[in-house]
């Protein structure tokens, strides 16, 4: 594995790669790599000839109250992870060469980011798209995996790639579980060990709520009072949002219809540490 520093070196080494006709397959990510990385890693590769590993701590998507500083690093295991999930070349940029003095140029997404994680986290997608619409134009991707536990960033991307004509296919790899349940995530090792055993609560009310939508229920107050009430009796949870929502416009709904493609998602701190979750239900 090839580890690149430098955006020139970058775009040349993806021009190189494109020039003896390789697909390249990019994964952009923050580090600090479990699993659920390592998992896009392995469908960039059977999407691609030679993949991309992006690590970089994006400034621009995090709130000044939020935890840029604090957000978790290990680049020797994750250069070591990296290479052992097929990643061909990891590129780790630095914070001066992406956000030099007088950088004035973001990628803002209208609408889709009004919503969920965008109402809680204001300025949140406009870094996300920013940084993304960048690695693309350094890593030059025929296609970029993201995961579906971010269901909100994919929808907020695949809208960026649309609509700035990048040349890039979107594919969405399934939410990786810890065997209790929760969802991984960088972030889960702020948890305290009684917060962690109290997380668990994401996925069963998901759960729960799918059980209900199996048995008919299709009124989204009901699944939202039964989710609720399930985290209610968590101590440490508190929630930011339950949400039922059209899986394309992330609109609420009220009712779901026969032939809708449903996003369940939640938003659950516990003390400071603030977990996200979401399944999808096609009806
Ligand atoms: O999902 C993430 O880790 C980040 O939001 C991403 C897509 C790498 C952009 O910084």
């Amino acid at each position: 594995m090839n580890v690149i520093s430098g955006i020139a070196e970058m775009q040349s080494a993806a021009e190189e790669l494109r020039r003896s006709g390789k697909r390249i397959g990019m994964v952009p990510t923050m580090g600090f790599l479990h699993e659920g990385h390592l998992s896009l890693m392995r469908i960039a590769r059977s999407h691609a000839d030679a993949v991309v590993t992006s690590i970089f701590v994006n400034p621009t998507q995090f709130g000044p109250a939020e935890d840029f500083e604090k957000y978790p690093r290990d680049i020797e295991r994750d250069t070591r992870l990296a290479a052992s999930a097929g990643t061909a070349i990891l590129f780790v940029p630095t914070v001066a060469e992406m956000y030099p003095d007088g950088y004035a140029t973001y990628a803002s997404v209208d609408r889709i980011t009004d919503v969920l994680e965008g109402k809680v986290r204001p300025g949140h997608f406009r870094g996300v798209a920013t940084v993304v619409a960048k690695l693309f134009h350094c890593a030059a991707p025929h296609v970029a995996v993201f995961g579906q536990k971010d269901a909100q960033q994919v929808a907020v991307l695949r809208r960026m790639t649309l609509d700035l004509n990048f040349p890039v296919e979107i594919i969405v790899g399934p939410i990786v579980r810890e065997a209790d349940g929760l969802a991984m995530s960088s972030r889960n090792v702020y948890l305290s060990p009684e917060e962690r055993r109290q997380s668990t609560v994401l996925h069963r009310s998901l759960a729960k709520a799918g059980e209900l939508i199996r048995a008919g229920e299709r009124r989204a107050g009901v699944l939202i009072g039964a989710m609720s009430d399930l985290i209610a009796a968590q101590a440490a949870a508190k929630v930011d949002y339950i949400s039922v929502a059209d899986a394309d416009t992330l609109k609420e709904l009220q009712v779901l219809a026969q032939g809708a493609s449903v996003l369940l998602s939640l938003a659950v701190r516990f003390g400071a540490t603030r977990l996200i979750d979401n399944s999808l239900v096609n009806l």
